[in-house]
């Protein structure tokens, strides 16, 4: 379980940064809609269930299973180019605390 005070102490520059350099931002904004879901619509939909959404997201992002893009094609999800469990947690809590 994630408490909110974990949530609280994300670093959210370090995060965004995380995601800029692996170029997340193309297809992902925080509030509108892109190729794939804004992160806001991400974290409402795991609210009240941060935990199972920790596990959902990270897997999302670090085995590349296909998605299907807002325009209906379908692409292999882009796996992050990092292994720091600690730096990957602070980016989905980040995206949970939206
Ligand atoms: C080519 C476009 C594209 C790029 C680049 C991309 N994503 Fe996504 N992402 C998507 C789409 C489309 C979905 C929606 C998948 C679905 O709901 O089926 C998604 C879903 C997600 C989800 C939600 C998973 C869930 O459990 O619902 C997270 C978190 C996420 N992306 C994070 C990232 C991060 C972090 C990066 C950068 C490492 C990234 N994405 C790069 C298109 C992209």
């Amino acid at each position: 379980m994630i408490s909110s005070a974990a949530v609280a102490a994300v670093d959210e520059g370090a995060a965004r940064a995380l995601a800029k350099k692996n170029d997340c931002f193309k297809c992902h904004a925080v509030d509108k809609t892109k190729k794939g879901p804004s992160y806001k619509k991400i974290a409402t939909k795991y609210k009240g269930k941060e935990a199972e959404g920790e596990t959902k997201m990270i897997k999302n992002i670090t085995t590349g299973p296909k998605v299907k893009l807002e325009d209906g094609s379908e692409e292999d999800h882009k796996i992050i180019d990092t292994t720091d469990q600690a730096e990957i947690k602070n980016l989905v809590h980040w995206i949970l605390s939206l």
